[in-house]
């Protein structure tokens, strides 16, 4: 029989618990998630286990990464259930600190980001990557973990951290987690619970329309042209497109020399919910 997890919910309880672990020579992996968890979180605490002696999952719904106008209150949250399921997969620390824990009265500390935060995400959502390089650098020191994981699926956030823990020599290693997806090939997401019936039904349209796009940068046809053909075929289906673009993979600075490995990602609207994917070329 598995064992829940045990749930810590200070940072002090956290540091005083994985830092006797590490004593003990035990490697600990932290997955950073907001709840909601669904298989591509699952997926990522399957890797971490595979890496690490003990996993612990971050659940925080981080204020400060979303914009007033944004779906901060209604966000989902469902502990009960991301229990059960961190249960299954067997995760040892559920960390669920407390807003006050994260931001005491007085927070004033900013991280102002350039690299891979700039455009993309961070032209549509301004406040973003600060919300999260402040977040996820609280996550890393409190819990000093080995190993952080990160999902493909929101790749500017994977590049941004893994050059934030970079450039401030957080000792933690960042390691990326293929994007799961449904059969039709819809990534998963937190946030796909917003969609209605009809909405789900056209929503793989974005996976769709980047897997030719990156088919016919394969076939001669130059990013540019193939990036804005699949911008047509997503607002074709009825979505307000933010962008589609080709960037350089691991910079993500727009193309400047031909034969530099390709990322093609894109954000767009499906009524009220945003909804973001990117594949390799
Ligand atoms: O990807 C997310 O769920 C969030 O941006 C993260 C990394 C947990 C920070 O709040």
């Amino acid at each position: 029989m598995t064992q829940a997890p045990k749930l810590v919910d200070t940072p002090a309880e956290l540091r005083r618990t994985l830092r006797a672990l590490q004593m003990g020579g035990a490697r600990v992996a932290l997955v950073p998630t907001m709840g909601a968890l669904h298989e591509g979180h699952l997926d990522l605490v399957r890797q971490a286990k595979a890496l690490a002696e003990k996993v612990v999952v971050s659940i925080f719904v981080n204020p400060t990464q979303f914009a007033p106008n944004e779906d901060f209150s209604r966000y989902p949250r469902t502990l009960e259930r991301d229990v059960e399921l961190l249960t299954q997969v067997g995760a040892d620390f559920v960390y669920v600190p407390a807003a006050a824990d994260m931001y005491p009265s007085g927070f004033t500390t900013q991280i102002v980001l350039e690299g891979p935060a700039q455009g993309l995400e961070s032209t549509f959502r301004p406040h973003f990557f600060s919300g999260v390089a402040i977040v996820v650098s609280k996550l890393f020191l409190q819990s000093g973990a080995d190993f952080a994981l990160f999902g493909e699926k929101d790749y500017q956030q994977l590049k941004v951290v893994t050059r934030l823990a970079r450039d401030l020599d957080i000792p933690i290693e960042i390691v990326p987690g293929p994007t799961t997806r449904e059969p039709d090939g819809l990534a998963l997401s937190s946030r796909n619970r917003y969609l209605t019936p009809e909405e789900r039904a056209t929503a793989p349209v974005i996976a769709r329309a980047l897997i030719t796009a990156a088919d016919a940068i394969r076939t001669g046809h130059t990013p540019v042209d193939a990036a804005a053909q699949a911008r047509k075929t997503i607002a074709a289906a009825g979505l307000k497109v933010d962008y589609v673009e080709a960037r350089h993979a691991e910079t993500l600075a727009p193309l400047a020399e031909p034969g530099e490995p390709i990322r093609l990602l894109a954000a767009a609207w499906l009524g009220k919910t945003r909804l973001i994917d990117n594949i390799p070329v």
